[in-house]
């Protein structure tokens, strides 16, 4: 076995203090011959070891992070490395997105007995880290740009067409529930008849100013955990559902306190791409929803917006028009009618598409643009229905101090990293964070990997599809069919 001899390179080492630290430690006092470059931090068991302390490490320039831990069913506290082993697989997986080489990144077990087997996983790893070189730095990568790929322009169904009857009908739902309930949350007009905002009902009359259409492109659910404990109405679109569904899956909405109300949704805008459209106006004086466009009048001028290209793109892909979970709803599913005439589910999303299309170099200069445009305004994590820490989100505490308030791309991207992974097996995809980020970065594009990764190691998990499941990365199997254990 050889042992590394070239320049030492800065490789960290996160080692369970009950058995990888006493095989590392039974290594050295048998004098077994060992590459250098580890630097150990002991750890109470592999399943402390939080995969942000792993991108840290390498976004503060680690060239290869090594986690071991007791084998699995020898955990000291019985389940923690099999917790870890789902996290960190998932990790491995997810690296690449950021531009960084998931060899880079390996856990495995090594028990206090093992002195020979930890002598030879140490020596793999620096071996397999030197042959890969020093890490590259996000610091000397050129930031660039790089444009999402046009839009495929698909003939779709009308959006909020036909649904006067029904909304009709929901109104009247809502009044006779009304008095049983402290509010119901849905959607009114806006600043102009193009934009919508949440609207709180209390009264009959506020039902009156509810709407329903394209431009219902809030996720109400985020308004839930204001009202935990409450009685509460939601009118949903089917994605916003997904999300009162991962929130009850999480025992943080109790069903019993929820109505919820629905009409088929059929799509809604992406502001970001009427924006471009319409540009900058004084006055937009009206609104006609037709069969496949809406006109505008703005400042005088008419101007087209084709569904087919302003829908958002979770919608051209959408699978289900009616929530998986409601009380009351109206109207009829077309989902069935619209099957042919939309993107396939299963392709990827613009934001993806377009990160995974670029080498591992290119990736880090394009998060590197992305993110000097960031201006930490926050809106991505409280538009998130799922982002509950409030108080405690790590990113803010001083205690522990895990990251600062710098104003750097990789501080700026290491945010959107903590954000992206609590919330791996639990994001629903709604988009809020990218239609809230006001400099436009394709943020979901992290989202987006992650729900991918999750459902192909764990059976086709999506996240808000049933209340009785749970979250794959807050459960474990003892046998883990799709994940291979890196035994070297
Ligand atoms: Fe070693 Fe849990 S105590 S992995």
């Amino acid at each position: 076995m050889s042992d590394v001899t070239t320049k030492e390179l800065r490789i960290v080492g996160f080692l369970c203090n009950w058995c990888s630290y006493g095989g590392a430690d039974t290594a050295g006092v048998a004098r077994a011959k060992q590459p250098t470059d580890l630097r150990i931090i002991r750890v109470p068991c592999s399943g402390r070891v939080d995969p942000l302390f792993i991108v840290r490490a390498l976004f503060l320039g680690a060239d290869g992070v090594l986690v071991s831990g007791c084998h699995p069913r020898d955990c000291h506290y019985s389940t923690g490395n099999f917790y870890a082993r789902r996290r960190l697989e998932v990790l491995k997986q997810f690296l690449p997105i950021l531009g960084i080489d998931s060899r880079r990144f390996e856990y495995t077990w090594v028990s206090a007995s093992e002195g020979q087997r930890w002598q030879h996983v140490v020596t793999t790893f620096t071996e397999q880290i030197h042959s890969l070189g020093a890490a590259p730095k996000f610091m000397d990568v050129e930031p660039k740009e790089f444009k999402l790929g046009a839009r495929v322009s698909t003939p779709i169904l009308p959006l909020g067409a036909g649904q006067d009857q029904p909304l009709k009908e929901l109104k009247t739902a809502i009044k006779e529930a009304l008095p049983k309930l402290e509010v119901v949350i849905g959607w009114q007009q806006g600043r102009d008849p193009l934009h919508a905002v949440p609207l709180f009902m209390r009264k009959a009359e506020d039902v009156d100013k509810l709407i329903w259409g394209p431009c219902n492109v809030h996720n109400v659910a985020t308004y839930l955990r204001e009202y935990q404990g409450h009685k509460v109405g939601l009118v949903l679109k089917a994605c916003d559902a997904r999300s009162v569904i991962e929130l009850l899956q999480e025992n943080l909405a109790s069903r019993e306190d929820l109505t919820l109300f629905s009409l088929p949704c059929q799509g809604t805008f992406d502001y970001g791409r009427v924006e471009q459209c319409i540009g900058r106006y004084t006055q937009l004086s009206d609104v006609q929803f037709t069969q496949s466009a809406a006109t505008v009048m703005v400042d005088g001028t008419s101007k087209t917006l084709p569904y087919a290209e302003y829908m958002q793109s979770k919608c051209l892909r959408c699978t289900s028009r009616l929530p998986k979970l409601v009380d009351i709803s109206f109207g009829t599913d077309p989902t069935e009618d619209a099957k042919d005439a939309r993107e396939s589910a299963e392709s990827l999303p613009p934001e993806l598409a377009l990160v995974e299309s670029l080498s591992l170099e290119e990736r880090m200069a394009f998060w590197r643009a992305s993110m000097e445009r960031c201006i930490r305004c926050g809106a991505c994590r409280n538009s998130c229905p799922m982002c509950i820490c409030r108080d405690h989100c790590i990113s803010d505490t001083r205690d522990p101090h895990f990251m600062t308030q710098a104003d750097t791309f990789l501080e700026k991207l290491f945010f959107q990293v903590i954000h992206a992974l609590h919330l791996a097996g639990r994001c629903t995809e709604c988009g809020e964070c990218q239609r809230s980020c006001p400099l436009g970065i394709p943020i979901l594009a992290l989202r987006q990997k992650l729900n991918r990764i999750i459902s192909e190691l764990f059976a086709g998990y999506q996240a808000g599809s049933d209340p009785s499941q749970v979250p794959p990365l807050l459960c474990y199997a003892v046998e883990e069919p799709k994940i291979k254990e890196r035994e070297w």
